[in-house]
């Protein structure tokens, strides 16, 4: 068999556990975004953690550091996100969700889900067009609304006057507990778990899909390379989001 049978096979055997099941999680990571033009985080020379110092710009201490280096890359990241659009991939994810009862669980928070009609994802890592205060006062806002009514930068909490800071998950945080809360329940409730485009190696939201398989529910997952959790999968997909998902869903 050459590899395109095998991948001919695979998106077959993907197609069907799709046809038979009735309640399906999606959990994507940045792959899902990357044909919109929003570059991954791993992947090599492209991705941002190839790029950019992650001790740096994706930890609370990093931010203390140097809090105006922090927001304008968060800002430029946000401005980029703005521009794009959802690809193919998340269409189709949209489409499945208007035909069987699917939960949309991301890593991502560019938003792009949303965009594509997708209802209710849950942002595990929080969302890019937000912002909270750093010192914790519970306040939450659009950044660009913040942005425009405060011109330091950072901008401060319009609330108690600390910092804000992006509402996104930083390396050494928890995640949000009831978006974590409602991804495991929609996981251990599903019959198949599709995984799209992530390397699986960030913890908490990479065990997901072991505990949506833990609960007896298929897996399948969908991304051109080799992920932390392949072995984990029924079906491993090689390929990339906008060219596989269309095909699987439809
Ligand atoms: P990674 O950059 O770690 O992994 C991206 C995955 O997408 C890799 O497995 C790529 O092979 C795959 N990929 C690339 N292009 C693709 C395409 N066109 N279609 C499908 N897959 C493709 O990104 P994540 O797994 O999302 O954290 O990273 C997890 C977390 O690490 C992120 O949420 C972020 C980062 O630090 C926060 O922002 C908190």
């Amino acid at each position: 068999m050459n590899a395109s049978d095998a991948d001919r096979d695979a998106l077959a055997a993907a197609r069907a556990l799709v046809a038979d099941a009735a309640r399906i999680v999606v959990f994507t990571g940045a792959g899902v975004s990357a044909e919109s033009g929003i570059p991954t985080f791993r992947d090599a020379l492209t991705g941002l953690w190839a790029r950019f110092q992650p001790e740096r710009l994706a930890t609370e201490e990093g931010f203390v550091a140097d809090p105006p280096l922090v927001w304008r890359w968060y800002a430029s990241r946000r401005e980029a996100v703005r521009s794009c659009q959802p690809n193919a991939a998340h269409d189709a994810i949209t489409r499945l969700q208007r035909r069987i009862a699917t939960t949309v669980v991301t890593q991502n928070v560019d938003g792009l889900h949303r965009r594509a009609g997708t209802v209710d994802p849950i942002e595990l890592h929080g969302n890019i067009a937000r912002a909270k205060c750093l010192a914790g006062c519970g306040w939450t806002g659009d950044a660009s609304a913040l942005e425009a009514a405060d011109t330091r930068i950072p901008p401060h909490c319009p609330v108690c006057g600390a910092f804000a800071r992006p509402d996104v998950v930083w390396f050494g945080e928890m995640l949000p507990p009831d978006p974590w809360a409602c991804a495991e329940a929609a996981c251990r409730a599903a019959d198949l778990c599709v995984v799209v485009g992530t390397s699986g190696l960030v913890h908490p939201a990479a065990g997901l899909p072991s505990i949506a398989r833990a609960a007896g529910a298929a897996v399948v997952i969908v991304g051109p390379e080799d992920s932390a959790i392949d072995d984990l999968a029924d079906v491993v997909v090689r390929g990339r989001a906008g060219d596989v998902m269309p095909p699987m869903i439809d």
